[in-house]
């Protein structure tokens, strides 16, 4: 197979305000000022340009938590997501734009409206993120006049149902709608705009859209969640799913569920793509990438919390002292699956998140050891650390160029993953060091670009054409 024909990574880049990795922000170097800081956003975009990604990824969020324990440095703010896409896609020219909206708190009309435009005024670089929300989790929904939030399965047919209307109104005009008749004076055709006349559970819509249909005819669909019924709406709607990473065995049954479900759909698993979030620290050499690590693990100030290590693990681990070395204590072989099928997980009462494929825990272990490189010197408090500040979907990655490549390339053919979503540790320095560093690895490799050929995101994507 020649280069141009191997499968090609996807690959995206977001950013957070203090960084993705909760102490990296108190760094000397790093730079805070976030995503309200319209220099920096332009220059970080414009790296992940250079880096020839596909796409800026947009995250959001619409609770306000001014004291959650789990934040970054500056995560309580998100700013308004297509206010920095349009200004997104006003300081670049190939990248694409994906803008994130939780759909229980969102109106079809508007986001339809809103990414057409977006989809316009980037000449077709537009996606869509479509989240629904944590079931349990109610302080969102205390910013928009409800008493709640929705359980799932309420919450995701208001999304099935949200997600048919608004491609519905991007699907309202037809293609040839202009006119630009001068001579008659008829500048569109009315009758190629049609009411969609929806009548739903939720929603009462009438359309055609008052935005002219988008360029790429079908919008990139990007979701992530983690119940059942996130699965089945990512097999009907989405061409990427942003995942977790938890280790090789668990990351390839997972991909192997969820491209299994697009068949019944009528969907080629080649055209849905599978993105781990992805958080690395990179230098030029794997010892100051390690140092680099180690220098931030040491900003943690949480008290040591042994029931925290213990549930982490998934083994008492209460009498164990900080100070005393992981591998003396734990012999990471006797953590090896116990459990296999559905029902014996059910049976033992496991969530998915941590165990619907492996049955165990060791994947923790093994990528927390992984990360501070294999160190036969790692201590429970090192590991408590790590579980401090565990970017909660991720396996932060540490090494020089070519290893942070080749963790993405193994991962990569062995079909864990499709590509990765970049998401810094701190600003500035790890973005650089990525696109600099590790993306001419990838290239050399032959499973990234040299060049955008394509110009719209479904085409950066390699989607088929909309029907
Ligand atoms: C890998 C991953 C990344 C996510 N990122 C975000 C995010 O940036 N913003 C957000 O509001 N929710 C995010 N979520 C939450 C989900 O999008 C979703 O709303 C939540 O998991 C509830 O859906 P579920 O009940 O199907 O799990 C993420 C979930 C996963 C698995």
């Amino acid at each position: 197979m020649s280069t141009s024909e191997r499968r090609q990574l996807k690959i995206g880049y977001s950013i957070w305000p203090t960084g993705h990795h909760r102490t990296a922000w108190r760094l000397p170097e790093a730079v805070n000022s976030g995503t309200t800081d319209a220099a920096l956003l332009a220059k970080s975009i414009r790296t992940a340009e250079r880096g020839l990604f596909d796409y800026f990824f947009i995250g959001n969020s619409v609770k306000s938590d001014p004291h959650s324990t789990r934040a970054n440095g500056n995560e309580t703010f998100k700013i308004e997501g297509y206010t920095l896409a349009g200004y997104a896609a006003a300081i670049t020219e190939r990248i694409g734009v994906v803008v994130t909206i939780n759909a229980t708190y969102s109106d079809p009309y508007n986001t339809a409206r809103a990414i057409a435009s977006l989809d316009h005024l980037t000449h077709g670089r537009a996606g869509l993120n479509v989240i629904t929300g944590v079931a349990g989790s109610h302080e969102a929904a205390a910013n928009f006049s409800r008493s709640a939030h929705p359980d799932t399965e309420d919450k995701y047919d208001w999304a099935d149902e949200f997600t048919d209307v608004v491609y519905a109104l991007l699907g309202s005009w037809e293609p040839d709608w202009l006119l630009d008749d001068r001579a008659t004076g008829r500048f569109l055709d009315p009758a190629k705009g049609h009411r969609i006349d929806h009548e739903g559970k939720f929603f009462s819509v009438r359309g055609p859209l008052n935005v002219p249909p988008p360029p790429q005819g079908r919008i990139p669909l990007i979701h992530a969640g983690t119940s059942e019924r996130s699965f089945e709406y990512g097999a009907r709607y989405a061409d990427i799913r942003f995942s977790p990473y938890r280790g090789p065995e668990w990351n390839r049954r997972y991909y192997d569920d969820i491209k299994g479900r697009l068949a019944a759909h009528g969907r080629d698993p080649e055209h849905q793509f599978i993105l781990p979030g992805f958080t690395f620290f990179v230098a030029d050499t794997t010892r100051e990438a390690r140092a680099k690590y180690r220098e931030i693990q040491r900003f943690t100030t949480d008290e040591y919390l042994p029931h925290a290590v213990s549930d982490f693990v998934g083994i008492d681990l209460s009498s164990v002292k900080p100070t005393e070395r992981v591998l003396d204590v734990i012999d990471p072989s006797a953590l090896r699956p116990t459990l296999t099928g559905a029902d014996d997980l059910a049976a033992a009462g496991n969530t998915w998140t941590i165990d619907r494929y492996t049955g165990n825990k060791l994947w923790a272990v093994e990528l927390a050891l992984e990360a501070y490189g294999g160190d036969e010197a790692v201590t429970f408090r090192d590991l408590f650390n790590y579980i401090a500040n565990f970017p909660g979907n991720q396996a932060p990655v540490v090494g020089g160029g070519r290893e942070v490549a080749d963790w993405i390339e193994q991962r990569f053919e062995d079909r864990e993953i499709d590509g990765v979503k970049v998401f810094p540790p701190y600003s500035e320095y790890p973005l650089e060091a990525f696109v600099d560093l590790v993306v001419p690895e990838l290239q050399r490799r032959g499973i990234f670009r040299t060049e955008y050929t394509t110009s719209t995101l479904r085409d950066h994507l390699g989607l088929p054409a909309a029907p």
